[in-house]
């Protein structure tokens, strides 16, 4: 078994999950445990027809409580139970965060969470989690979260469309983090086949978020947040936002764009939209979408009068968005390495950061970065290749178009291809 080793000059503390439900305080692990178990997927089916039926059972249960959210005219808040007011929490315990790096499956992962950090990012989102396999597999748990004492301000994000198991799944984590987050607006088709993201956003399941939202409002230690996407239309925006408001949530990110609104082609986030969403709430609001650079943050905040602006592209491109700064891409993915170093993580994420990241140099070395996805399982043997890269660019060597043999340090087995795999696939479609 191939594992890479951490350097052991960093006394960070990693925080996984353990099977009973325990946080142990560990020694930065090796990734192996990572490498090598069954990668889960977030391909869950789920029967359509059974979620629609739980969430016409609900609205018949919660019949008095969630019309008052539907035909709330005036903003309504629910603080948690004992603890402080929505924007007090946002003030003492989040500290007030403007720049926000956003949820992303696989990539803002504990590292990546913690360079960005380092370069600014006031409060971290972690990747979406199913709730149903967080709940039920150890494994998951084991193999998809982890977070160390540093790595806070944290919200630890959830998908999943039933309330009994998306509080199990939460409860994993209620010591760990400061706020759970509800994932409405995750458009791709697998989140259509499994009922979930923003296709809950039709109103026969507003009960049903109701109830989730209610359910870790009432049950966790932590506030409940959620993002969303628009609506297609304002108003049903509106009373969505109130609903969800009204239900126990305690802070809405919002990205300016409708579920239709994805892909390559996708227009520009609508700001005017956020800030009628934020104007309508007493909670905390977030702002996403359209930030490709440090200085699309201002014009947004004062656009849409949010708290905070979340960013996903921009922050993938260059992980130092929040400090202003436009460091070399290839020193910021030696940063990137030695931060997986310090806080383990799986190869598939280390591959996707830097496709991305390197994706021009790449382009044209493009022999190092098929070797990064074939022939790569081990955190040195990425940063050899990513070394070997700097050389060449330093040296003005030329891209080499078969690498001969002897170069190739490790032979993969064939588990070698997420990181890639995920880029092929998603890219655009968030
Ligand atoms: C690679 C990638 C993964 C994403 N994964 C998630 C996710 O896990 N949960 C979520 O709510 N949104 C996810 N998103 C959407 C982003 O959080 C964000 O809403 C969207 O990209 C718009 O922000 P941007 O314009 O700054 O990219 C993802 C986006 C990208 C690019």
């Amino acid at each position: 078994m191939e594992a890479p080793v951490p350097s052991g000059t960093t006394e960070a503390k990693i925080v996984v999950v353990t099977e009973d439900g325990d946080t142990n305080q560990k020694q930065p692990q090796s990734s192996s445990s990572a490498a090598d178990g069954v990668s889960p997927s977030l391909h869950v089916r789920e029967d359509r027809e059974e979620v629609v039926a739980r969430a016409s059972r609900l609205a018949e249960e919660l019949a008095t409580q969630w019309q008052g959210g539907f035909t709330l005219s005036a903003p309504r808040v629910r603080p948690q139970p004992g603890a402080a007011d929505p924007f007090t929490f946002y003030t003492a315990v989040l500290r007030r965060p403007r720049l926000v790096l956003a949820p992303m499956v696989d990539m803002s992962e504990l590292p990546f969470r913690m360079l960005c950090r380092k370069y600014g990012a006031e409060l971290c989102y972690t990747p979406m989690y199913h709730s149903r396999l967080f709940a039920e597999e150890a494994k998951y748990r084991q193999m998809e979260f982890s977070t160390c004492p540093e790595d806070r301000p944290l919200v630890v994000q959830f998908c999943g469309n039933d309330p009994e198991v998306l509080l199990k799944a939460a409860k994993f984590v209620e010591n760990d983090c400061d706020a759970v987050d509800l994932n409405l607006g995750c458009p791709q088709g697998i989140a259509k086949r499994g009922n979930y993201g923003s296709f809950l956003l039709d109103k026969c399941y507003w009960p049903l978020l109701y109830a989730m939202v209610r359910k870790l409002y009432e049950n966790l230690k932590v506030p409940v947040f959620c993002k969303i996407r628009l609506l297609p239309s304002l108003d049903d925006t509106l009373q969505l936002a109130r609903m969800l408001q009204d239900a126990g949530c305690q802070l809405l990110a919002v990205h300016g764009r409708t579920r239709d609104n994805k892909g390559l082609y996708c227009t520009p986030a609508d700001w005017d939209s956020i800030r009628i969403v934020k104007e309508a709430l007493a909670i905390p609001v977030i702002a996403n979408g359209n930030i490709a650079q440090f200085e699309d943050i201002e014009p947004c905040l004062e656009a849409t009068r949010c708290e905070g602006v979340m960013a996903a592209w921009a922050a993938l491109n260059n992980p130092a968005l929040f400090s202003g700064q436009v460091p070399d891409k290839v020193a910021l993915a030696i940063e990137y390495l030695d931060m997986c170093e310090a806080y383990p993580t799986q190869p598939k994420s280390i591959r996707a950061h830097l496709c991305k990241l390197l994706k021009k140099q790449f382009q044209i070395h493009e022999d190092l970065r098929e070797r990064m996805l074939t022939h790569t399982k081990t955190l040195p043997a990425i940063r050899t290749l990513v070394e070997t890269l700097k050389h060449r660019l330093d040296n003005d060597i030329p891209p080499v178009l078969r690498p001969p043999k002897e170069q190739i340090e490790e032979v993969d087995d064939g588990e070698a291809m997420e990181g890639g795999a995920l880029f092929a696939q998603d890219d655009d479609e968030f």
